[in-house]
């Protein structure tokens, strides 16, 4: 695996793990510590023994407290333009499943961070918000826009215009939290999921994600258009064969990811 800096790469049978390691700057999100999670993420994605991906971060306090604002704070526009806001577009276009393991705070840049992957599973000591407003900022890694789409309007100006912390069984009972658990095991409870995606048929997993994805993208009609195409390609695969043999004879499928 490569060396980073600020990041742990491992691997669990058919799951990765990334762990932000800034600890002491509470995962802290600097401009290399973003750019080597999205090589990272690229590189289990092309890693076809990889069937899910779990983040999180390390130490008890925090998934990240958000951007590094001491960073940005003498930085242009156009330094903030040409600094990590590539490395984001490259960890949204991760096709692999990937699963944010929250403990602690998820703020700004953090909370971002987990709402772009595609479960979140929360100890009972996380809380996530979007405090950016006390900078003089506002959120720029799709924070005004992703929790508009799950919590609706009227929560998402709260959380925005007041910088409020939301408690992790709050974030669930709005959708946004699969599920909380005791403290110091989200981790574990992320892992026991992702192992579950892992052991689908990789292809089918990947364009599931993707058709999901495109609800919130698209219009009801490309969306329906978008799925079913993704259908009708994976009876191209020989997973397919062997997950629908396996039905008929009995037997669990055993997938070779294409
Ligand atoms: N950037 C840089 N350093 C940070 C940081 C951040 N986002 N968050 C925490 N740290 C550092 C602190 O400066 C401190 O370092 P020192 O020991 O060197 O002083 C260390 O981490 C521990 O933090 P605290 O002493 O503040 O810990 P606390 O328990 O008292 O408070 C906290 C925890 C409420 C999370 C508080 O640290 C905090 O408010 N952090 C900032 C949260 C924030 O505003 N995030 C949004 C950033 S902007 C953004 O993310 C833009 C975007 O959309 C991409």
């Amino acid at each position: 695996m490569a060396d980073y800096q600020y990041i742990l790469v491992e691997r669990e049978e058919r799951v990765g793990i990334i762990t932000l390691n800034r600890p002491k700057e509470l995962n802290a999100l600097n401009n290399q510590l973003v750019s080597e999670l999205a090589d990272a993420l690229e590189s289990f994605d092309r890693d076809s023994t990889i069937g899910c991906i779990v983040v999180t971060g390390a130490g008890e306090k925090a998934f990240a407290a958000g951007a590094d604002i001491k960073e940005m704070a003498d930085k242009s526009p156009i330094e903030m333009m040409e600094g990590n806001f590539r490395s984001w577009e490259r960890i949204k276009r991760t096709r692999t499943p990937v699963i944010a393991a929250v403990g602690g705070y998820a703020l700004g840049g953090g909370c971002e961070l987990a709402m772009h992957f595609d479960m979140i599973v929360a100890s009972e000591n996380a809380r996530f918000g979007q405090p950016e407003i006390a900078l003089g900022i506002i959120p720029g890694a799709g924070g005004t826009q992703r929790l508009a789409r799950v919590l609706g309007k009227y929560r998402t100006m709260e959380m925005v215009l007041t910088g409020a912390h939301i408690s992790a069984q709050e974030m669930a009972q709005h959708g946004l939290v699969n599920r909380v658990v005791p403290k110091g095991e989200h981790l574990k409870a992320a892992l026991e999921l992702a192992h579950k995606v892992a052991e689908q048929a990789p292809v089918a997993a990947r364009l599931a994600k993707e058709s999901v994805l495109a609800a919130f993208e698209t219009s009801l009609e490309e969306g329906l258009e978008i799925e079913r195409k993704n259908f009708f390609l994976l009876f191209s695969t020989e997973d397919m064969r062997e997950g629908t043999r396996a039905f008929v004879e009995k037997r669990k499928a055993q997938f070779q990811g294409r």
